[in-house]
């Protein structure tokens, strides 16, 4: 064993999920995917193992991936964020999830249309209280990009209401070959949130295939 923590991922047989397994795995954490079926999330794990074969990785349901993980991943679509928060509660007590919801809102996906929560970051910690540490995170990060070998002009931005624990998801960014910033309470998901739809409208109008953000910073406070 690697001594990292295991990474459960839930909904991890679909786009972003896979990228996240992907990078996560070659960094040398086991992967649990989590899936709605056993079969499908057999499947992705026969296909993870050809790409790190070195590193375990486990299929399962994902109440059961929720409580076999030692940090938990949130990758389906948002509108079934909550309902999947509801199966999966009982094994996320005392843990951190990493949420990773955009909230879009077809067809108009290009318009930020935030929930009445403010965000689906703030959705999900209200929904699971305080017991569990929900922090937001990879919201700007194309799925597709995530799946290549290959270097991302895009930086995370990680907001949570400990600074413990996304303290760990930057870490994570890290190894997943990403830059993330403390970007402050759950309550300040709503800026990544939306500023995905600003993103997809830089896309078409600058013709663009993935816009990204970078944090550049001068200077030291004294
Ligand atoms: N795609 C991106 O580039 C990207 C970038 C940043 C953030 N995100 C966010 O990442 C999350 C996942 O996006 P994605 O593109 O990876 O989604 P996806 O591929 O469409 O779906 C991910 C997985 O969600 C599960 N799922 C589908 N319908 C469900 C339902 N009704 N209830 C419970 N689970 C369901 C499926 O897993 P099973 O069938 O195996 O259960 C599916 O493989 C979303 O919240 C999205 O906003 C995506």
């Amino acid at each position: 064993m690697s001594g990292k923590e295991s990474i459960a991922i839930l909904g991890g047989t679909g786009d972003l999920g896979t990228g996240l397994a992907i990078r996560w795995s070659r960094a040398g954490h086991e992967i649990v995917i989590g899936s709605r079926t056993l079969e499908k999330a057999k499947a992705a794990v026969e296909n993870l193992q050809k790409i790190s074969p070195e590193t375990p990785a486990r299929a399962m349901q994902n109440a059961d991936a929720a409580a076999a993980g030692g940090i938990v991943v949130l990758t389906v679509p948002a509108e079934h964020q909550i309902s999947t928060l509801e199966t999966v509660r009982a094994g996320l007590v005392g843990k951190i999830l990493i949420d990773v919801s955009v909230p879009l809102v077809p067809p108009r996906v290009g318009t930020v249309q935030l929930p009445h929560a403010g965000s689906a970051g703030k959705r999900a910690q209200d929904f699971l209280g305080a017991d569990v540490m929900v922090v937001s995170a990879f919201q700007n990060i194309a799925a597709h990009l995530l799946q290549q070998d290959i270097q991302i002009d895009c930086d995370v931005l990680v907001a949570g209401n400990k600074r413990g624990a996304r303290d760990k998801v930057i870490e994570l960014a890290a190894e997943a070959g990403l830059t993330g910033w403390h970007a402050g309470p759950i309550d300040n998901a709503a800026a990544a949130e939306a500023l995905t739809s600003i993103l997809i409208q830089i896309n078409r109008r600058h013709e663009i295939s993935h816009s990204g953000i970078k944090i550049v910073g001068q200077g030291h406070q004294e």
